[in-house]
């Protein structure tokens, strides 16, 4: 079941909310659309669940057309045999938990014993174990929104679309249900696409993250690759931390390149456009003696002890850098440091 969208527009009256798309959702894996808010994330799944008509473009779920723009068609969204699981919970109020995840299954047509062996198996999974006769209403939100998520589970759908489904979880049930998600997508190899802005969430989750911005995919790809090569300063401000440098000097001497900082040189592969800026993950950076000579001199005015980590914000003369390290190392505001790191953590951005 792959999800393929193709020129795929979306405008709200003159606004254009989602610009041309065309990709494919793989079969059988996690597609994660990542994106700030107000970027286009619901738009697209809406467009795909059939819950909104596109402007222009086509849509297809596993090689059958459920949308096109010409030859206009629209196929509804109770034939496009999708589960879903909204941002808002969308959980039928006037019913007991039991009823709303048995919902798809009695739609279904499946006998009793089954059901109940389902439901049940659904809602030990999102820690709802023993409030099936609860009637909707007197749930919190996060709790709403497992019975969303339990709902989904037990749908024979091979395409799940989710849009936010842990937004309204405390942050260890979230970790849990990640896991969970990751785990049970593996084992019934369902196609996923899951919507969130949470960029520590997408790279857990994903198989593949499109990164969307304005309407468009800026880079996807697998975590890994997005995280560590991303192509432009949004993407690397967006998936993780960011040291953005343009006050770099680069010496082109007899076929190699190196590139000055302060007074740290290290080799460097040519940026691949004019204009293009030098970026670092904070965690690559090495902490030194200041008074070394080939390092990048540096003095702590900031410093964040976040556990398992330290975290300083030093002033170079290349700008403000902000470093991670794990290490028992006790790190002062008004230390001096130095800074080098190794020749391929050096990524050029546009
Ligand atoms: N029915 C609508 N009418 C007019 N504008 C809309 C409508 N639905 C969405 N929009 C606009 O389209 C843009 C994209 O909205 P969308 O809900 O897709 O964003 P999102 O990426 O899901 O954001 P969030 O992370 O906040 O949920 C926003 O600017 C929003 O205001
Ligand atoms: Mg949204």
């Amino acid at each position: 079941m792959t999800i393929q969208v193709e020129n795929l527009a979306k405008s709200f009256g003159p606004v254009p909310v989602l610009s041309a798309v065309t990709e494919t959702f793989e079969d059988g894996s996690i597609s994660v659309l990542l994106g700030a808010s107000g970027c286009g994330k619901t738009t697209m799944l809406r467009c795909i669940a059939g819950l909104e008509r596109p402007t222009t473009g086509r849509i297809a779920i596993n090689g059958r057309t459920v949308f096109s723009h010409r030859p206009p068609l629209f196929v509804p969204v109770e034939r496009r045999n999708v589960a879903m699981v909204f941002q808002s919970y969308a959980i039928w109020p006037h019913m007991t938990v039991f009823q709303n995840v048995s919902l798809p299954l009695r739609a279904a047509g499946i006998d009793r014993r089954t059901i109940e062996q389902k439901v049940n198996e659904a809602l030990a999974l999102v820690g709802l174990s023993g409030m099936a006769r609860r009637s909707a209403t007197q749930l919190s939100g996060g709790q709403q929104q497992r019975v969303a998520l339990a709902r989904c589970i037990v749908s024979s759908s091979p395409v799940i679309l989710m849009d936010e489904p842990l937004s309204n979880l405390d942050a260890n049930l979230r970790i849990a249900m990640r896991a969970e998600i990751r785990g049970l997508q593996r084992r019934l190899a369902h196609t996923v696409l899951f919507v969130t802005h949470d960029q520590e969430e997408a790279m857990f989750i994903a198989d593949t993250i499109y990164l969307l911005h304005e309407g468009k995919v800026l880079q996807k790809g697998p975590p890994k690759e997005i995280y560590e090569s991303p192509k432009t300063r949004y993407a690397a401000e967006f998936l993780g931390r960011a040291n953005i440098i343009s006050k770099f000097e680069r010496i082109t001497a007899a076929g190699a390149n190196t590139i000055r900082l302060g007074t740290l040189t290290v080799s460097a592969p040519s940026p691949p456009e004019e204009g293009a800026l030098l970026c670092v993950r904070p965690e690559k950076w090495r902490a030194t003696a200041p008074d070394l000579t080939d390092v990048l001199q540096g003095q702590i005015v900031e410093t964040r002890y976040a556990g398992d980590r330290i975290e300083f914000t030093a002033d170079t003369p290349v700008g403000r850098i902000v470093v991670i390290e794990i290490s028992r190392e006790e790190r002062r505001v008004g230390d001096r440091v130095g800074l080098t790191l190794d020749a391929c953590d050096i990524r050029w951005v546009v």
